[in-house]
């Protein structure tokens, strides 16, 4: 791991990071599986954290042994179908759903000089910064759209520390789910993780909730 002071940036997750989203894609994809005919638990929904809308309806599908009944044009009705309910969830949020501490923290990064880049799965997440009033804290967003493979892969980590002209070591990825922290691991940043140890053992760094998540402490876990 690298130590603290060689930290110049940090690269960030959205969806259960700077914001309670993962729990509209939960919401939305439930919804459809359960449509589907799909039983919903609570592996697979940990398991569509982090991946992309494509791949996360095949798990879906994959779970439910269904995945050949659908053409792909089919597959990308649902996909639309999912994400028109996500949408709807979306256009509701104010402020008030970013999550404790983020935007301190931003602020404290921002006034210390540290770069910030976003490196979301998500197609809607410039729409869901706006509604949370932070797009100016990130000037540098990686396009999902860009990419040739989602997370876990550390395609989306590396370019999340290009676009900030920083080497991966001198980055910090910060990430809600077990694909993401793998993704940063593997582009070779200093991984912390937000959420349950079981879940995110392989983080560098963790914390419980984002109220803990300090440059002072970021600086005590690491060294
Ligand atoms: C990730 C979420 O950030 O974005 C996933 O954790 C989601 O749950 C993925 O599937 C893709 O999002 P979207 O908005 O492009 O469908
Ligand atoms: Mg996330």
């Amino acid at each position: 791991m690298a130590t603290f002071d060689q930290i110049k940036g940090f690269v960030f997750d959205l969806d259960g990071v700077i914001t309670d989203t993962s729990l509209y894609h939960t919401k939305a994809w439930r919804q459809l599986a359960e449509k589907l005919g799909v039983t919903w638990t609570k592996t697979l929904e940990d398991g569509l954290k982090g991946i992309s809308r494509m791949d996360s309806l095949e798990i879906i599908l994959k779970a439910g042994g269904i995945e050949n009944n659908y053409t792909h044009d089919q597959k990308v009705a649902l996909a639309t179908e999912k994400n028109t309910n996500y949408v709807n969830e979306i256009k509701k949020m104010t402020p008030d759903n970013i999550l404790p501490g983020i935007k301190a923290f931003l602020d404290d990064l921002r006034d210390n000089g540290y770069l910030i880049s976003l490196a979301s799965a998500s197609k809607n997440g410039p729409t869901v910064l706006e509604r949370l009033q932070l797009t100016d804290y990130f000037p540098k967003i990686v396009d999902p759209a860009s990419l040739s493979k989602g997370k876990p892969d550390p395609e989306i980590y590396v370019k999340g520390a290009e676009l900030l002209n920083l080497p991966p070591e001198a980055c910090i990825g910060v990430e809600d789910a077990a694909a993401g922290i793998e993704a940063i691991n593997a582009a070779h940043e200093t991984s912390v993780g937000i959420g349950d140890a079981q879940t995110l053992a392989a983080a560098d760094v963790r914390f419980d909730d984002t109220s803990q998540m300090t440059l002072a402490n970021i600086k005590a876990k690491m060294g």
